[in-house]
């Protein structure tokens, strides 16, 4: 039993049944197990440990149990680490290996005639955590978050445990620790001593009665810093030593983990955060669990030095264990200096409960009564007096500049300057905003600042109690500060802060003092009094002051705990009231993101990429990532004419800022660039309808289809996507025959795809497309058989998701020809492929030579802007306008308008359809020729630029490279291209980047693509 620090210290030694020779142990491990192998002793304080390698070079641990040892307690352990096989071989704990006649625990005699029982198991990977744990904050943040995830999943499987051995009355029991008061005096230091029963005095009165109803199971109670195993990639490889599984409160099983895991960070609560915030996203922990941890981790820390001053009792030359004690005595002092209450509010916010419960009902209070707050100042702080600062310049000397100007322009003597709520400011430079982190400032400015002239009149917004004055002298501080603190109409207290006062100003005033809002509360200081600053108001709002004194309280915080900050600092314009843009966002890092998204996003949206990306900027063919890492983007349709076009971008601004409203008005921009659009079509495709998603569109082109032909059958393509609504859905086999999906309605008949590579009829068989197109006959065959007639057939002119498959010739010609020949329309869904993006023609439909009645356009048509179109015959349009209207709140608006027609634009002068065209075969004839040396490409199609790169296994079986494709995807990823995959196998890598795409991007993707494909030959 390797329990806590104190059992640490005998890591060190071994049992003295390590004596055991290699030869006896032979003997053991063949009549019991049946192999031979080399030992090499471990240690171990009781029993004796050996690394067995056997002769087949399988590791295993070998445990020789000391003789006399409690037999329930080993039966315990063998019992514990059978049921997690049986319950989770996903978890990384060792699996225990039955002797050849099926004991868990063979027993073998000495030659001194006593027995011992024995046990082997399996060998995990990875070294102690206490070893190997990284100094990095990112690393190290990475190892505990899987430690919390292991524990969690753990402890899910130990809830269904059962031994009667798991409900001894055990020392180590973190449920236990009153019995520790009575070792206290055993410690000699007083400072120790006074401390140590200060925590267990706690625990006994505060923390076991709350306690008392949580759930209790058992837990394996001592994921210390040896029993962790980390393996190479810094995540947790390994959990050993099930000798401290009891039944206790689940949460002592991460308080545990927690004061270990805490050992040598400068910030300890910020290293177990990610521990804590994992466990909970994988098996929840109720708010009283977390609100005791705090105290938990201290009573850990207690308790071993407790236990440790009675081991050295019992063995006073025990100097190591002195030693390791001392990590204990750090911790603990360092954890009781720390502010207990903020640290209780971190662990709360890592689990997602509010770190201030009280803050959501003031927030919902102030949103309901902020018409009754007042002025701070009696001078004009309507909008067009304000202009809101921007203090993020990292070089301190301009942001100060900046600021000094302020005062010297008299023409803008009248105006007030607003410093940012949210807003990272790199000029706070002095130790004071240092955090615990080497790593980390505090940056994170929690107040709105008014800049106006020392001695202006700081009014009382609201009613209040003053509840601090003080004066802070450090550079860069408050200067002269008062609190107030108001109530909600239900008596819930909250507070406002009002920084860099005069002190002389309100020498008079003392807390206790009732205010009446519109008071004058103080003046504000001058630069000599204020912290250093030019003249300004710090105003801060506050849902709690943290047990802080008044110069205590902090107005800038560390980004990384921006989730307890801003629980506690609430936005000050609640109370002001300015109308202008004076709070800023919080950028969060993509761990926190990720995590968030889970919970505020529904689930069912996917990300990609094994490590999801935080993009935070496009330009053209480019996205860049936070961290500035820029992308080649190979997928993005969407911003057909790059990201970011300037002159897309202006022309939405310029519409924006003149006029946008409904459809309901005349407006030059929608019919011009209905005109526009149209003159791209054949002449019969002249009416325009204007929405607002592809999907929209298609579900639009459905009513159409069965206004006009009044039946309301559909034939669709084989795993085609048309959209994500509830008619899109029903005519996307993509959706309908994919995971959660219900198969197709009955009036959807789905057409065999036509796909020229793997298909029923394959490259260079003549009357392929005919061939095909029998499936959408058949299909309409059917429907009339059954007295039911096709009102629509749906397809696009290159399908994707059917695996990028170009058409083969005449397909569309004679599917058309069924389709009409009972009575159905033909829509062409261009939401993927249109406006130029095949080269040769502005819409993939054209290169068919055919005409449909209905087309649908989407994704590139505002160059990420939601707008979405569909236009068709006058005679179609009239069937629809049957005296029900038709409107749509956003579609075709006066901005969206502006933009189609700026897209259409920049196609048109940056001549982007011959772009594709070049680019796109410049493309396809490159890949071809890597199909030379690279087995895996087994097919490259595509026109333009929306080409698929089919990958096999084999050629001749044309087995799918699926995971080749993900691991190629990911590898791309790793060297700056961003790539996907599609098809029915998913073996089809998707290229359709940005139509700027150039020939030197083309020769970037090539080359690496090259190298990354070397890697499967
Ligand atoms: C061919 C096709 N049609 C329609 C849609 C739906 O478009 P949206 O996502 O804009 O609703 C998609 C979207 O991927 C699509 O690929």
């Amino acid at each position: 039993m390797l329990s806590g620090f104190a059992g640490r210290a005998m890591t060190q030694s071994t049992s003295d049944m390590a004596e055991l020779d290699t030869a006896e142990l032979n003997q053991y491990l063949f009549t019991s197990y049946g192999l031979t192998g080399q030992f090499a002793p471990l240690p171990g304080e009781i029993d004796a440990n050996f690394a067995v390698t056997t002769d087949a070079e399988q590791r295993f641990l070998l445990r020789v149990h000391a003789r006399g040892a409690a037999r329930d307690e080993i039966e315990l352990q063998a019992a514990v680490l059978q049921f997690l096989q049986s319950i989770d071989p996903t978890l990384p704990v060792q699996r225990i290996m039955p002797s050849t006649s099926g004991e868990l625990l063979p027993v073998v005699v000495a030659a001194d005639g006593s027995p011992s029982e024995l046990r082997l198991t399996t060998w995990l990977e990875g070294d102690v955590w206490a070893h190997s744990i990284s100094p990095q904050r990112t690393q190290r943040a990475a190892s505990a978050a899987s430690l919390g995830r292991l524990l969690a999943k753990l402890d899910k499987a130990l809830e269904l445990f059962d031994h009667p051995a798991a409900d001894r009355e055990h020392r180590w029991d973190l449920a236990r620790s009153e019995d520790h008061l009575k070792l206290v005096s055993l410690i000699d230091d007083p400072d120790k001593r006074e401390l140590v029963t200060a925590v267990l005095r706690r625990f006994v009165e505060e923390v076991a009665p709350r306690l008392a109803d949580q759930p209790r199971q058992p837990i394996h109670g001592d994921a210390n810093d040896y029993n962790v195993l980390l393996g190479s990639d810094g995540t947790v490889s390994g959990l050993i030593d099930f000798g401290d599984i009891v039944r206790s409160w689940r949460v002592n099983e991460i308080a545990v983990a927690c004061a270990y895991a805490m050992i040598g960070a400068p910030d300890a609560i910020g290293a177990v955060v990610p521990l804590v915030s994992a466990y909970h996203d994988e098996n929840p922990l109720d708010e009283v669990e977390v609100n005791s941890l705090f105290d938990l981790i201290l009573t850990r820390y207690a308790a071993s030095m407790c236990m440790a001053a009675a081991q050295i009792r019992d063995n006073p030359t025990n100097t190591y264990l002195l030693i390791s004690q001392n990590d204990v005595w750090e911790r603990l002092q360092h954890l009781t200096a720390q502010n207990r209450k903020i640290a209780i509010m971190r662990l709360r916010a890592a689990c997602r409960f509010e770190a201030v419960p009280a803050r959501p009902h003031i927030d919902r209070w102030l949103q309901r009564n902020s018409h009754r707050c007042g002025p701070v100042f009696r001078r004009d702080l309507s909008g067009t007096n304000l202009r809101v600062l921007d203090l993020t310049e990292p070089d301190e000397r301009i942001a100060t500049a900046l600021l000094n100007s302020l005062s010297n322009d008299p023409a803008s003597a009248h105006l007030v300057a607003v410093g940012r709520y949210g807003e990272e400011r790199s000029m706070y430079r002095t130790p004071e905003f240092e955090t615990d982190d080497p790593t980390e400032r505090r940056t994170i400015h929690v107040g709105i600042d008014l800049f106006a002239p020392a001695g202006e009149e700081v009014l009382a917004p609201l009613d209040a109690v003053v509840v601090g004055v003080g004066v802070e002298t450090v550079p860069l501080g408050f200067g002269g500060i008062v609190v107030l603190q108001h109530e909600t109409d239900d008596g819930v207290a909250f507070f406002t802060l009002y920084g860099h006062l005069s002190p002389s100003s309100f020498a008079t005033l003392s807390v206790g003092d009732r205010i009446t809002k519109g008071d004058v509360i103080a003046r504000l200081g001058r630069a000599d009094e204020n912290g250093g600053w030019q003249p300004h108001l710090h105003f801060q709002l506050m849902s709690d002051l943290c047990g802080w004194a008044t110069t205590e309280i902090i107005g800038v915080v560390a980004r990384s705990q921006w989730d307890t900050w801003a629980s506690v600092f609430m936005n000050p314009n609640h109370v002001l009231g300015l109308a202008a843009d004076c709070s800023v966002v919080v950028e969060r890092d993509a761990a926190w993101l990720q995590r968030e998204r889970q919970h505020v996003i529904g689930r069912s949206l996917s990300l990609s990429y094994e490590a999801p990306l935080k993009i935070v900027r496009g330009e053209g063919a480019h996205l860049i990532a936070h961290d500035g890492t820029s992308y080649l983007d190979m997928v993005n349709n969407v911003c057909h004419v790059g990201h970011c076009h300037p002159r897309v971008l202006a022309a939405g601004q310029r519409q924006m800022a003149q006029l946008n409203t409904n459809t309901r008005y005349l407006h030059d921009n929608l019919i011009e660039y209905s005109r526009r659009l149209t003159a791209t079509l054949p002449a019969e495709l002249s009416v325009v309808f204007m929405v607002n998603s592809g999907s929209e569109a298609n579900d639009l082109a459905l009513r159409l289809a069965r206004a006009y032909t009044g039946h309301r059958n559909v034939v669709t393509v084989d795993h085609v996507y048309h959209g994500n609504v509830t008619s899109i859905v029903e005519v996307s086999p993509y959706k309908f025959n994919g995971p959660g999906g219900q198969g197709p309605p009955e009036h959807v008949a789905v057409a065999e795809l036509p796909d020229l590579y793997r298909g029923r009829l394959r490259y260079g068989q003549a009357d392929a497309g005919a061939g095909y197109a029998t499936s959408v006959a058949s299909a309409v065959t059917h429907m009339l058989a059954a007295g039911q007639a096709p009102a629509a057939f749906f397809s696009e002119g290159i399908l994707c998701t059917g695996g990028m498959l170009t058409l083969p010739d005449d397909y569309l010609h004679h599917a058309y020809a069924h389709v009409r020949a009972a009575g159905g329309v033909c829509i062409a869904d261009e939401v993927q492929i249109g406006f130029g993006r095949v080269g040769s023609h502005m819409w993939a439909f054209e290169t068919q030579g055919v005409v449909p009645d209905i087309v649908t356009m989407g994704k590139p048509i505002g160059n990420g802007h939601p707008m979405a179109a569909v236009v068709t015959t006058p005679e179609i349009a009239a069937a629809f306008a049957n005296g029900m209207e038709y409107f749509s709140t956003f579609g075709g608006n006066p901005v969206s308008a502006a933009i189609g027609l700026a897209v259409l634009d920049v196609i048109r002068d940056e001549r982007l359809m011959h772009n594709a065209e070049l680019v796109g075969n410049r493309m396809m004839q490159g890949l071809r020729d890597l199909a030379a040396t690279h087995q895996i490409i087994g097919d490259v199609r595509g026109l333009g630029l929306f080409i698929g790169v089919e990958l096999v296994r084999d050629r001749s079986t044309l087995e799918p490279a699926d995971h080749e494709v993900g691991a190629i995807v990911e590898e791309m990823k790793r060297r700056q291209v961003l790539l996907s995959s599609e098809g029915p196998h998913h073996n089809v890598l998707k290229i359709k980047p940005p139509m700027v795409f150039s020939n030197a991007n083309c020769d970037e993707f090539l080359e690496k693509f090259d190298a990354v494909l070397s890697e499967y030959r």
